[in-house]
C-alpha cells in the first residue's frame, strides 16, 4: 500500500530498478490549442512530473515546447520529470520502430524519453503518415507480430535514448507471450482501469511478473470521442455513480479523488487527463487519505467488464486485446450474448 505522502514523493520502482511516479498527467483530446501547453505548466506548478502522450495524439510537439520552456525557466530539471509516448501501429514492422521513435522524439524536442509502450499489440499497414490508413472505408491490419516489434524495442533501450519499455492494452496470454522471448520484460502495461472494470486477473498476472500497472481512463474518458461511444445506451458515467459518490462524501473528497486513490493505494500508476487548472490540482490532493477495507470491497464490486477504449473497427484484428471481457458494454446495451470469447 502507498504510504500518505505527496505528489512529489509517490513512485513505484519498476522492474529494472527505476522510478516511475503514480500520478501522471494524461494529454489525449486535449482539444483548444495551446491547451496541452497551459494544461503541462499548470500540473508542473502542481507537482506533477510524469506525462503521459503518445504519437496518436498529436501533441508531442506542443508538449515538448512547454516542457522546454518550464526547463528553460528553471521551473524543474529534465532529470526529475518522466515522460511517456507510445509507437503507432503503423510502426509495427521492426524497420520501422525507430522511425516511429525518432518522430515523437523530435517532436518532443528531447534526448530520451523516460518509458517508450507499444500502444496496443495491434499492428496497422503503414501507409504514409495516416494514422488509421484505410481501403474502401475497412481498416488496413498489418500481420506483424508484436513479439517482432518487441524485439526491435529492445534495441532502443541500448541506444540509451529509452530508459524503460513497455506495453499497452495486452492481455495477459500476450503478456505471457511476450515475457516467454524478451530480453528485457516489460516494464509496464498501461490499461483502463476503474472500478467498472477491475481487471482482477491481469492485475495480480502484472503484480506476481514485476510488471508495472497504469490506469488510463481513471475516470471512464467521459469525453471520448463518438468512435468510441456503442449506440445511444452507453449510458456509464463513473463520476456520477451513487456508490463512488458516497464514499466520497464519506471522505470529504470528490469522487474523481476517489476514482485516482483506488489505484495508487495499490501501488497502480494513473494519469487522468485534465485541461482544468482547478481539477489539475484537486487531481493531485490524494496523497492524503486512505480508503478503508469496505470502501475497496464496495469500489470492487461495481465491476462489470465495462470499458471505454474499444474502437469497434479493430474487434476483427487476429490479436485484439479484449476479447474475454468484450461482452459487457453489450450487455448494457441489452444484446447478452458472449461473442467473442
Ligand atoms: N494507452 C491507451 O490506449 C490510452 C487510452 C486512453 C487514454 N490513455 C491515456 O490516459 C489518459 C487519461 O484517460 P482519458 O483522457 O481517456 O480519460 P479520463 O482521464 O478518464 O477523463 C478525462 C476527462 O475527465 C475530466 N476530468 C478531469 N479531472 C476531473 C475531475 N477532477 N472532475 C471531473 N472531471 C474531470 C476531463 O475534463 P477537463 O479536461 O475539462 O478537466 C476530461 O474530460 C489520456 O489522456 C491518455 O494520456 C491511454
Amino acid at each position: 500500500m502507498a504510504h500518505m505522502t505527496s505528489i512529489l514523493e509517490s513512485a513505484v520502482k519498476l522492474n529494472n530498478g527505476r522510478q516511475m511516479p503514480l500520478l501522471g498527467l494524461g494529454t489525449w483530446q486535449n482539444k483548444q490549442p495551446g491547451s496541452v501547453q497551459d494544461a503541462i505548466e499548470t500540473a508542473i506548478t502542481a507537482g506533477y512530473r510524469h506525462f503521459d502522450t503518445a504519437y496518436l495524439y498529436r501533441n508531442e510537439a506542443e508538449i515538448g515546447e512547454a516542457i522546454k520552456a518550464q526547463i528553460q525557466q528553471g521551473k524543474v530539471k529534465r532529470e526529475d520529470l518522466f515522460i511517456v509516448t507510445k509507437l503507432w501501429l503503423t510502426f509495427y514492422s521492426p524497420e520501422d520502430v525507430l522511425v516511429g521513435f525518432n518522430k515523437s522524439l523530435e517532436a518532443l524536442q528531447l534526448d530520451y524519453v523516460d518509458l517508450y509502450l507499444m500502444h496496443s499489440p495491434m499492428a496497422l499497414q503503414r501507409q504514409g503518415d495516416e494514422i488509421f490508413p484505410k481501403k474502401d472505408e475497412e481498416l488496413l491490419f498489418s500481420d506483424t507480430d508484436y513479439v517482432d516489434t518487441w524485439k526491435a524495442m529492445e534495441s532502443l533501450v541500448s541506444s540509451g535514448r529509452v530508459k524503460s519499455i513497455g506495453v499497452s492494452n495486452f492481455n495477459i496470454s500476450q503478456l505471457q507471450r511476450l515475457l516467454s522471448v524478451a530480453k528485457i520484460p516489460p516494464a509496464v502495461n498501461q490499461v483502463e482501469l476503474h472500478p467498472y472494470l477491475v481487471q482482477s486477473d491481469l492485475v495480480k498476472f502484472c503484480k506476481a511478473n514485476k510488471i508495472t500497472l497504469t490506469a488510463f481512463s481513471p475516470f471512464g474518458c467521459p469525453g471520448r470521442p463518438k468512435e468510441f461511444h456503442r449506440g445511444a445506451t452507453d449510458p456509464e458515467k463513473l463520476l456520477e455513480d451513487p456508490v463512488i459518490n458516497d464514499i466520497a462524501k464519506k471522505h470529504q473528497r470528490t469522487p474523481a479523488q476517489i476514482l485516482l486513490r483506488f489505484h495508487v493505494q495499490q501501488d497502480i500508476a494513473v494519469i487522468p487527463k485534465s485541461a482544468s487548472p482547478k481539477r489539475i490540482l484537486e487531481n493531485t490532493k490524494v496523497f492524503d487519505f486512505f480508503l478503508d477495507e469496505d470502501d475497496m470491497k464496495a469500489l470492487k464490486s461495481l465491476d462489470k467488464g465495462w470499458r471505454c477504449c474499444i474502437i469497434e473497427e479493430m474487434k476483427s484484428h487476429p490479436f485484439f486485446p479484449f476479447k474475454d471481457s468484450y461482452v459487457s458494454w453489450r450487455a448494457c446495451e441489452g444484446i447478452s450474448e458472449v461473442e467473442n470469447k
